[in-house]
């Protein structure tokens, strides 16, 4: 092994291996509801019709299916609001080992829903797998960035998505009619998310806890310095030191900022808003419509085998977020988000043109299929990766955590928002509905357009001073090349 601190230990890849399994029972959580939704759907009618002795009413039914899907989402709202109350006190490590509870909970809830007839185990079962990955999804990038030597902290924090998306394939494959989307079967699908919470339990033990936790948080340099040690491979680890204490040295000085003063204070107002609705941008733009019911979907484009194609989204939904790891530092954030909107809602306007135009012509169901990979391809390219980025670009230390609390907030109600209403509002318009995120994808794509800065290879300082700048003369119409200048200049 070399000296240098900046490859890959065998520690660091099973420490970083070990907590993306969070990421995968979020994506795999995501993704399982999809194609079982008929079995699932039979078995409430049949549960229904045992209790009341009438079979269900369909608006009861798409009631009780979409708050079996978006109840997820409450779940991850009150669990990413919780992240802070875990990190600080318990350490990164041990946080992620204590919320596995909760997917044991909820593995057992939803794999013997069938054989209690309940389906408001279920539905309990997805709201506290929903709560696990709001946490998870704050400790595991967490964890990542803070294990991960400076140099490949970028590299290694991809992972979490990747993780994410292979955790959504799997949950398709899984969903098959031949592997578990059954009849007899589906409760071990919903139940699986034991398999990977006893594997992250096996392992997190093995895996050292954060060195920046142990030295800033605990004090305990020592113990820190040897856990680098292992993580680095190298003996040398006073740079690591050096620069953890002058992060936290920064934080001391920065003064924390409320998630009141965030929107309060004009320094702060305009970026809030921003990460805001770059949020809304990820989740309106109806990604998880498709992640959510693209089986059923599918199934009304006409396509034969819609499970095959859900499959097919996932496969190109994994492949397009390896290609935005590597275009996602070469290119401008702002550039990959603008077209990543646009791609979506051209794409979004095919799809419904070959659902309108399914009836006369047959093959347009291809067209669909075709439309929806697509869809799903920009969604990787901009929305998907673009806005955590920028969220964490926008702000320093000091603002960051109230930041990212509230951008968590905004994502995860809008994710609700969709599961709840989509069935809803597809029996309203038809084969129109994807007209309506083709609006808001628009929407989006003018906000971006105006008031979204580049931050790509720009400090906080810069970033900051642009928006400072702003807000004093009152105008905001500045190009990302002023905005630099600008920072530049009271950099000075
Ligand atoms: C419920 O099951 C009954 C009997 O199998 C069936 O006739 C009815 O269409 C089903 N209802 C819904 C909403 O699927």
């Amino acid at each position: 092994m070399e000296t240098s601190g900046k490859h890959v230990t065998c520690q660091l890849m099973m420490a970083v291996g070990t907590a993306v399994i969070g990421s995968l029972q979020f994506g795999y959580n995501t993704g399982v509801i999809n194609a079982p939704q008929k079995i699932i759907e039979a078995f409430y009618n049949e549960t229904w019709a045992h209790r009341y002795s009438q079979s269900i009413p369909p608006t009861s039914l798409t009631t009780l299916w979409s708050l079996s899907v978006a109840i997820f989402s409450v779940g991850g709202i009150f669990g990413s609001f919780s992240v802070g109350l875990f990190v600080n006190r318990f350490g990164r490590r041990n946080s992620m080992l204590m919320v596995n509870v909760l997917a044991f909970i909820a593995a057992g809830l939803m794999g013997f829903s069938k054989m209690a007839a309940s389906w408001e185990m279920l539905i309990i079962g997805r709201f506290v797998v929903g709560l696990y990955s709001g946490l998870s999804t704050g400790f595991v990038p967490m964890y990542v960035g803070e294990i991960s030597p400076t140099s490949l902290r970028g590299a290694l924090g991809t992972l979490h998505q990747l993780g994410i998306v292979v955790g959504i394939l799997i949950a398709q494959i899984f969903g098959m009619d031949a592997i578990m989307g059954n009849a007899e079967l589906w409760p071990y699908l919903l139940g699986f998310t034991l398999v990977p919470a006893i594997v992250q339990c096996a392992l997190l033990p093995f895996c050292p806890e954060s060195p920046r936790y142990l030295l800033i948080n605990c004090n305990e340099e020592s113990q820190a310095k040897s856990v680098l040690k292992k993580l680095r491979g190298t003996l040398d680890v006073n740079n690591d030191v050096q620069e953890m204490k002058e992060e936290s040295r920064q934080m001391m000085q920065e003064k924390k900022v409320t998630i009141v003063e965030l929107f309060r204070s004009p320094l702060y107002r305009q970026p809030i808003y921003i990460a805001i609705m770059l949020q809304l941008s990820q989740q309106l733009s109806g990604i998880n419509a498709v992640f959510y019911y693209s089986t059923g979907i599918f199934e009304k484009a006409g396509v034969s085998q819609p499970v095959y194609a859900t499959i097919g989204a996932g496969v190109v939904n994994t492949a397009f977020t390896v290609v935005s790891l590597f275009v996602v530092e070469r290119v401008g954030r702002r550039s990959l988000h603008l077209t990543g909107l646009m791609g979506m809602a051209v794409s979004a306007v095919l799809m419904t043109v070959a659902m309108a135009l399914l009836d006369k012509l047959k093959w347009m169901s291809y067209v669909s299929i075709v439309a929806i990979f697509s869809f799903v391809a920009f969604f990787e390219i901009g929305p998907g990766p673009i806005p955590w980025f920028i969220v964490a670009e926008l702000f320093s230390q000091g603002p960051r955590p109230s930041a990212i609390a509230v951008a968590g907030f905004s994502n995860w109600t809008a994710n609700f928002i969709v599961g709840m209403c989509f069935q809803y509002v597809e029996q309203l318009c038809g084969p129109y509905v994807f007209i309506i995120f083709t609006l808001l994808l628009l929407v989006f794509f003018v906000f971006t357009y105006l008031k979204v800065p580049e931050t790509k290879g720009r400090t906080f300082d810069e970033i900051s001073a642009g928006f400072r700048e702003t807000a004093a003369a009152g105008t905001e119409k500045r190009s990302p090349e002023e905005l630099s200048t600008l920072g530049a200049d009271s950099q000075l």
